[in-house]
Order: structure tokens, then sequence, then C-alpha cells
């Protein structure tokens, strides 16, 4: 017995150390150290085409920012300066006017974030999962479905606003029974935005429901959207902007259109 175990043991110290590597490279790949939070690589070479109007960039926990990315930002001085790429400010502004006219309380939340914002949201959101008893694995994961990975937010482009109201200031899905969220979801798109996480399209956009988060696509798109339903990987297929690659929707260098 102990001459067999002596055979065996190098062959299953090689396989321990294998198994050691492929574990530590995955950890080391996965999951964030310290302060930082890595990114998944199966989708870092996608391709944002150049012909893609700024308005239907897709930024997603697989499709990140492109290295290039720059927004102007312009502030909405209404809402303790929070920020948006100024392209869409006036079509903000206008929408929030409208609500107030309308007896409603908008309130914007949050807008334009930097990287190192979204890490720290990503990172408290980790946390608390991690605090409530799951492995760092898992609370990776939990977190990727409602923050998105710095470097991967819409937020990094200054197209996404979460609006939220005076009298329901959390982001929860109760929102989207307030008035202002029903307002939101019926009029936005005539404003050019939509709700970007959709209940019903969890599958596709990779992102729990969120109806207080809204994205800037432009007016055009935002009405065949509403119309027809589709989210924005929906629509960038459906227009030729994107295609699906192994069930993930992934920006593709196709034919240029003009911007809206
Ligand atoms: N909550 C959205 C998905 C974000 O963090 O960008
Ligand atoms: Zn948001």
């Amino acid at each position: 017995m102990g001459q067999k175990l002596k055979r065996m043991r190098p062959a299953a110290a090689y396989v321990i150390a294998i198994l050691a590597f492929v574990l530590i490279c995955f950890v080391v790949g996965r999951i964030p150290v310290g302060d930082s939070v890595s990114s998944p690589d199966s989708f870092s070479d996608s391709a944002q085409s150049d012909d893609t109007p700024w308005n239907l960039i897709l930024v997603t926990n697989e499709v990140p920012l492109p290295e290039d990315f720059s927004v102007q930002l312009a502030t909405l001085s209404d809402y303790r300066n929070e920020q948006v790429d100024e392209r869409i400010l006036q079509d903000l502004t206008t929408m929030l006017n409208d609500m107030e006219q309308a007896g409603l309380e908008p309130l914007v939340c949050s807008s334009y974030r930097d990287y190192n914002r979204q890490m720290q949201l990503f990172n408290e959101q980790r946390d608390l999962y991690t605090q409530q008893g799951m492995d760092a694995e898992e609370a990776y994961a939990a977190a990727m479905e409602s923050i998105a990975l710095p470097g991967y937010s819409e937020h990094e482009t200054g197209l996404a606003v979460d609006i939220v109201s005076v009298s329901h200031q959390t982001l929860d899905e109760d929102f989207a029974n307030t008035p202002e969220g029903q307002w939101l979801a019926a009029n936005s798109a005539q404003y050019g935005f939509v709700v970007r996480y959709g209940a019903d399209k969890q599958e596709i956009t990779g992102m729990t429901y969120e109806p207080w988060h809204f994205r800037y696509v432009g007016q055009e798109a935002a009405l065949a959207m509403q119309q027809q339903n589709l989210c924005l990987e929906e629509y960038l297929v459906q227009q030729g902007y994107a295609q699906v690659v192994n069930g993930e929707t992934q920006s593709s260098m196709l034919d240029s259109q003009e911007n809206e």
C-alpha cells in the first residue's frame, strides 16, 4: 500500500498543480482585488463600429466602452450638478420640464459616472453580497446583474440617467408604479429615451429590471423600440448595427448610417 501510494504521489501532485494553476488563472482573471475590478475578456475584442451613430452605442458587461471613448459633458443645473453628454441636455431638460408642467416631481439621482465612481458602486454591491454570505465569485456575478463593471457601464457614456421622484427616491421596481415612473415609461420615447433594462428583456440585457434607468437613443430609435417592444440589443440587430454571437449581441462593423 505504502509502495503504491509513493508511486501515485507524483501523478497526483501533477494533477493538483495543474488544477491549482487553472484556478489561480481563473481567480486572477475574474475576481477584483482591492480597489480594482478586472474585466471579463470574452468580448474585449468586440469592436465598436466607428459607424454606429453616437446615440446607439452599445455598452454592456460584454461590450466595453471603446478605448478612445470621450464625451463632452454638460451640467444639469437643477439637479445637483449631474452631468450628461451635452448632445442630450436639451431633450432631457425639455422632458424634465414637461414632467414638472404636468405636476410631477422627477429627480435625477445619477447620470454620468467616471470609471472610478462606477468601480466604487460595483465594489459596494459586490461587498454587500459578500456580507450576505456569497462567496467571492457568486458576489461578483450577482453584482454584475445590477451594476455594470467599470469600463462597461452606459453611465460612463453620459447617455444614461437614473430618474426617480421626490417622493420615491429608492431604486427599486416599485418606481414603475409611481406617477413619475408611469409617465416616463409612456412618454420618454418622445424625448429620445427608453427604459433600457426592461422586465421582459433580462435574458438579453443581462441586467435586472431597472424602471429608473433611462438611456438616450434619439427620438426615432426610441419610438421604434417602444412601438415594437425592442430593447437596444434587438434594435441594433434589426437595424444591422450589431449581430448576435454565441447568444450575445456585439456591435458589428456594418455599413454606416447617418446619425439621427
Ligand atoms: N445599473 C446600471 C446597469 C449600470 O451600473 O450601468
Ligand atoms: Zn442607471
